[in-house]
């Protein structure tokens, strides 16, 4: 089968098309003929070598965690799926690729499209854990820096539908898109404080930050301390005593059925740009650029 793969780390030219064996289910698994794969900032960073310390890498390695697609072949105790089921979810061998083993799917909604469907189970799940370990409630008003990607863009969404408002960084050709999605929109950079002052003037009551780009010491000014400030992307949280969510194997998945479900009804909106699979090198240039409106997704014919 062919699978974009890499033999070394380095930038997104590191990346190429193989031919691949076809994996086999085991115990647990299926086998998923990818339509289509997210592609997360995640990618880039394992790809250029920066998540060596965290997760240890394989050559030659195929990139990618989330899928949707058809199951083709099931492995020893599988009871829930068959061969023909639509499924989106994690995939356990990289989903950059024309088959893919997965242990943790759901059900694809028949009106959800292939591309919607693999923008959302990342998102959906560090969105749920992060907005659990805050525990934000209806009425409160929520901070979050950098809600203009693939992540942010659901997670306004879903923390506006649990009642709360939000307060949401991007840059200025993002404002717009910020406020359609129910935000009320703000620019990152110098003079953050005052500009959230002046938005919420009796304060913000919980900090998600997406964007790991240096605004936790402002959140901790906002907030007058670190209580209910979670990042899932900055990594100096541990100096200043911030919590950082780091994704896990207990995954969203009834919430991910109940998304899904959304985006198919229309209630919940995503947005995606697509890149055919042999096109993977163009797609890990624009995410490491670091400035994308919504999700990246790779397109498997
Ligand atoms: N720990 C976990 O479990 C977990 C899970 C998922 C993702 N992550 C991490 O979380 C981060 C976000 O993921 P993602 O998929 O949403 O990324 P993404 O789609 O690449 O995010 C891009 C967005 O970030 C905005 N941005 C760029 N610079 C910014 C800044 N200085 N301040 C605020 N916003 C800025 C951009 O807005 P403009 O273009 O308008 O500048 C763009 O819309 C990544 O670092 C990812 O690796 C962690």
């Amino acid at each position: 089968m062919k699978a974009i793969v890499f033999d070394r780390f380095g930038g997104p030219d590191v990346l190429r098309e193989a031919d691949v064996d076809l994996p086999t289910p085991g115990p647990g698994q299926v086998r998923v003929r990818v339509r289509a794969a997210g592609v997360n900032p995640v990618d880039g960073k394992t790809r250029a070598g920066l998540m060596a310390a965290l997760r240890p890498t394989t050559f030659p390695a195929v990139p990618g965690g989330e899928l949707a697609g058809v199951v083709d072949a099931v492995g020893e105790d599988v009871r829930d799926l068959r061969v023909g089921d639509e499924v989106l979810g994690w995939s356990d061998t990289g989903a950059y690729a024309e088959h893919a083993l997965a242990t943790t799917v759901v059900r694809k909604p028949a009106e959800l499209s292939w591309e919607d469907a693999a923008a959302l189970p990342v998102a959906t799940d560090t969105t749920e854990r992060v907005l659990d370990l805050l525990g934000v409630a209806a009425g409160e008003t929520v901070l979050m820096h950098g809600a203009s990607g693939g992540v942010g863009t659901l997670a306004v969404q879903l923390a506006v539908g649990r009642g709360a408002r939000v307060l949401a960084t991007a840059g200025p050709g993002n404002q717009e898109y910020l406020t359609a999605l129910g935000a009320t929109a703000t620019t990152y950079g110098d003079g953050l404080v005052e500009r959230v002052r002046a938005l919420a003037p009796d304060g913000v009551d919980a900090v998600f930050d997406l964007a790991g780009k240096g605004a936790l010491e402002d959140s901790v000014t906002l907030r007058g301390g670190t209580d209910r400030i979670v990042t899932i992307a900055d990594l100096g949280a541990q100096q200043l005593g911030v919590t950082f969510a780091r994704g896990g194997a207990d995954r969203a998945t009834e919430r991910l059925s109940v998304v899904a479900a959304d985006v198919a009804a229309g209630a919940l909106t995503t947005t995606v740009t697509t890149y055919p699979l042999h096109e993977a090198v163009a797609a890990h240039e624009a995410s490491d650029s670091g400035h994308v409106r919504g999700k990246l997704v790779l397109t498997v014919a």
